[in-house]
This record gives C-alpha cells, sequence and structure tokens, in this order.
C-alpha cells in the first residue's frame, strides 16, 4: 500500500467515522464500485471501503469514462447501508457532491471556499480566472429491493496530485494544479482528503435519506456552479435558478416557461466545464 493510504485507517480511528472501515486497498481493480457492489452482495457492513491505486474500467455517469494515471489520485467506493425511497436516491447523490465539495474546498483553504462549486447533480468544480474546471465526478449506484433502496455504494473519482491532463481533457483540474495556481504550499495527502469526503458523507447521508434534501439545501444553493447561468439540458435551453426541496433542478426556459429536472445531463451554455 502507497505510504499516504496507509494513513487511511489511522485517520478513520482518530477522527471517529462510521465510515472507512473495514478497507480494502487494491493495487488494480476494473471499477472500485463493482468491487463495493460484489462486497454489498457479499454481507459487507455500512461504512466498508475500497480504495484502488488504478481501475481497468472505471466508470462514470451516462455511460462516460473516468481514466485517471495510477497512483496520483483518489478512486474509491464507499458502501452506505441506509434504507429510503428510490426517490430518495437522486439527493442522496447531492449529498455527495457536497461532501466532495467541502473535502476540496478545506484543501485549498478557507481563502478560496468560494471557487469551489457544485455542478448539480454533483460534478465538484472549481472556478478560476473565470473557467470552470471538473476536479471530481461522483457515480451513485444503488440497490432497490421490496420497492426500497437498502444500500447505495458511493464512487468517488476525485483528482488529487495528477499535474498535467492529456489534451483531450482541456476541463480538468486537481488539487495539485489548484494549490499551485493559488501560490499555496506543498500538497495535501490523499488520506486526508479521503477522510474529509468521509466525513462529510456521515454528516450528511443518513439526514438526507430520512430527511430529504431539506437540511442541505442552502448549503447546496451556496455552491451552485450553474445558478443564473445558460444551461441546455434534455435538449431545453434556458437559465438555471437553483435547486427545490425535491432536489430537482429549475431551469427558467428561454420562453419563460419554469422547469423541474429530477435527473439529467446539464451542460453550461456559454463554456467552463461541461
Ligand atoms: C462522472 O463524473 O461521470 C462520475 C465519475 C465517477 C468515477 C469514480 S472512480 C471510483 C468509482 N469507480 C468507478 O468505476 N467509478 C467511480
Amino acid at each position: 500500500m502507497s505510504e499516504d493510504l496507509g494513513r487511511v485507517p489511522a485517520l478513520v480511528r482518530e477522527r471517529g467515522l462510521r465510515l472507512g472501515e473495514p478497507l480494502v486497498v487494491l493495487a488494480e481493480c476494473a471499477s472500485t464500485n463493482d468491487e463495493a457492489k460484489e462486497g454489498a452482495r457479499a454481507g459487507a457492513p455500512h461504512g466498508a471501503l475500497w480504495i484502488a491505486e488504478a481501475q481497468t474500467r472505471g466508470r462514470g455517469r451516462q455511460g462516460r469514462v473516468w481514466s485517471s494515471p495510477p497512483g496520483e489520485n483518489l478512486l474509491f467506493s464507499v458502501l452506505v447501508r441506509v434504507t429510503c425511497l428510490p426517490s430518495r436516491v437522486p439527493q442522496l447523490s447531492l449529498a455527495c457532491g457536497l461532501a466532495v465539495r467541502d473535502a476540496v474546498a478545506s484543501a485549498l483553504g478557507e481563502a478560496h471556499d468560494g471557487d469551489v462549486l457544485v455542478k448539480w447533480p454533483n460534478d465538484v468544480l472549481v472556478e478560476r480566472d473565470g473557467v470552470l474546471r471538473k476536479i471530481a465526478g461522483i457515480l451513485v449506484e444503488s440497490s432497490i429491493a421490496s420497492g426500497k433502496a437498502n444500500h447505495v455504494v458511493v464512487g468517488i473519482g476525485l483528482n488529487v496530485r495528477t499535474r498535467a491532463f492529456p489534451p483531450e481533457l482541456p476541463l480538468a483540474t486537481s488539487i495539485a494544479i489548484e494549490r499551485a495556481a493559488r501560490g499555496l504550499g506543498p500538497d495535501v495527502d490523499r488520506a486526508s482528503v479521503l477522510a474529509d469526503v468521509l466525513a462529510g458523507l456521515d454528516r450528511d447521508l443518513e439526514l438526507v435519506a430520512h430527511r430529504g434534501v431539506g437540511p442541505i439545501r442552502l448549503r447546496l444553493l451556496e455552491c451552485d456552479a450553474l445558478a443564473r447561468r445558460p444551461v441546455t439540458i434534455e435538449g431545453v435551453r434556458g437559465t438555471a435558478y437553483g435547486i427545490d426541496l425535491e432536489g430537482r433542478l429549475l431551469v427558467m426556459t428561454e420562453r419563460g416557461e419554469p422547469m423541474k429536472f429530477v435527473a439529467g445531463e446539464v451542460h453550461l451554455g456559454s463554456g467552463g466545464a461541461e
């Protein structure tokens, strides 16, 4: 196990986290989400965590591929055993975006807190020089039985140490790139970023499973990357104007009709991370 990830179990214990144990660290796997789903079927407990240094078939939302150079970033999945209506799962996925946002914001320091945003439903972006760049992606997969979701697998790819991305990813960034651009000191280690994400998930997931988006909605609105921006979603063009109590994206169409979206891929109308 690499030195920095070796510190994860101690951090989980020290911080009294309920997520992060038991821990499986893999040099390589197809997808940590598949490991976690398999683990869930085999009876792994709430909080079990799978981390990989490399994935051969990393998956994103909407059938996308998630690629990351071996050993540089965080690629992990956590098993969260919460029971809720399937309609709550997209709301859980918003809470995951917030947890990752907060961890990235803390890695960049308080002075840059406002630069770290969530693009609905849960892409985490960093704004610099007016450009939005993607730093993390989240894939939440649930298991439904007898009309209830009985667990979710939260898969997170968070760019920590990559210093240069290939030309086909012009709007990708990492904590290392963003810290350097802000003149901040040496890199943060992956274990502490991971522990911050786990703490955020621990803080909010059960809350949202039981009470919905209400308790986290103000925080979501404060870091909403889409607010007042031109967007296209499901072929509809308009201006995003917030997130409602059910976690739906609110869009005022170009024809002046208000619409609400439960799910979908949003494209920013005027540049920045898609
Ligand atoms: C997206 O932005 O489309 C979501 C990307 C999610 C990637 C992570 S990496 C760890 C976990 N394993 C996967 O195969 N996918 C998620």
